[in-house]
């Protein structure tokens, strides 16, 4: 009995990789590393002492992901490869379709032939689109996303939704995680960005170890509490103990589910920077500058259904997330590099 983990060496990937070895599960990863780098796996193994095994392949890849399929036998997929660049999306539509909704179409085709029931889903509170209100539940209306990104999670979810209604026996899990911030404690993994970071949290990581002079806080006159935007941040070791949770869920039989995986709070930009402030005894200097386009005021988490049914519940907070990013930023300033 083997878990696959697609795009297992990525940010969200390799944390849960540690808790599925630290749980004694049999992890085999699959990732053509587009956006990450094989140190991952040295470092996976200094924390748990376990190295998974690794195919370098692009899931796209019919003939070699059969060929892992032949040689493992894999009951569960956490399906995690994908390109999350809201920005790149925009800009390479077609790459971004073949990537993320070509690849899940392999990976649903291939657990058809070798008879694999069950999956646990990345996707987004990006879903919802443009919030009439907050917090976010799981029967709220999805659509209306204004990027291909969003479009593509989706698709996949719809795509999901049509393979469990063919196979009365699949059991999905659709996990829509909020802001994933943070790192392992042990500063040993964490995001690592190509470039100048789109996202809050590394950007301002990167500040703070001096690679860049200032933040740019995307407008202060959002409908919030300091109007500055507001978001769900969950810290990644919690997002990655949620795949756990959805895995025991997914052995009740459950058919298709789907979650949110936040944390039921909001925090502005400001609040984020002062609590990272704050912990890490740093001052960031920031500059406000124009809104982002297709950003939103708001979008943070309703997390009862999460709880309820699979009893997940968030144990860090927003001030542990910003201590455990800067300690890995400190430890890694060139990341994997
Ligand atoms: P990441 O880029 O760090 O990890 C994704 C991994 O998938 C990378 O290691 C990349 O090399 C690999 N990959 C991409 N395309 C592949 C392909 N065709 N074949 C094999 N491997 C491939 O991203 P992440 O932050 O860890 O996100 C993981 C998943 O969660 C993605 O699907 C992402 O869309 C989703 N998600 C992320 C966020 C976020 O803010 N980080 C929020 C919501 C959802
Ligand atoms: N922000 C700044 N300065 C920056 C970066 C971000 O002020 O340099 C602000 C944004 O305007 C927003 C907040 O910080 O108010 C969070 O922005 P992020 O880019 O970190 O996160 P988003 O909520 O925009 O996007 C995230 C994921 C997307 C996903 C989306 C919805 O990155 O992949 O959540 O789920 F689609």
């Amino acid at each position: 009995m083997a878990i696959l983990v697609t795009g297992g060496t990525g940010y969200i990937g390799s944390h849960t990789v540690v808790e599925l070895l630290t749980h004694d599960f049999d992890v085999v990863i699959v990732d053509n590393y587009s956006n990450s780098n094989p140190e991952v796996l040295n470092r996976i193994l200094k924390i748990t002492g376990k190295r998974p095994r690794f195919y370098q392949i692009d899931i796209r890849d019919e003939e070699k992901m059969r060929d892992l399929f032949i040689k493992e036998k894999i009951t569960d997929i956490i399906h995690f490869a994908g390109l999350k660049s809201v920005a790149e999306s925009v800009a390479k539509p077609d790459l971004y379709f073949s990537n993320n909704v070509g690849g899940s179409k392999v990976l649903l085709r291939l657990m058809d032939e070798f008879g694999i029931k069950n999956i646990v889903f990345s996707s987004s509170a990006t879903v919802y689109g443009v919030p009439d209100h907050v917090p976010l539940k799981e029967t709220d209306k999805v659509g209306g996303c204004t990027n291909p990104y969003g479009q593509n999670k989706l698709d996949i979810e719809y795509l999901l939704k049509d393979y469990a209604s063919a196979h009365s026996n699949a059991n999905i899990a659709i996990l829509r995680y909020f802001n994933p911030i943070g790192a392992h404690p042990s500063g040993l993994i964490g995001e690592d960005p190509n470039g100048i970071p789109n996202n809050l949290m590394p950007y301002v990581t990167q500040v703070a170890v001096g690679k860049r002079p200032f933040l740019n806080v995307y407008g202060d006159d959002y409908q919030t509490v300091d109007g500055t935007g507001v978001r769900d941040y969950i810290h990644v070791v919690d997002l990655a103990r949620g795949h756990l949770y959805a895995l025991r869920k997914l052995a009740e039989k459950p058919g298709l589910v789907i979650y949110n995986l936040g944390t039921g709070r909001g925090t502005s930009v400001l609040e984020l920077v002062h609590a990272f402030e704050q912990a890490n005894g740093l001052k960031i200097p920031y500059q406000v500058a124009p809104r982002r386009p297709g950003d939103v005021d708001e979008n943070y988490a309703d997390c009862i259904k999460a709880y309820e049914e699979m009893g997940f519940k968030t144990e860090f907070d927003v001030v542990d997330a910003c201590r455990d990013s800067w300690n890995w930023q400190k430890n890694n300033p060139n990341g994997y590099k």
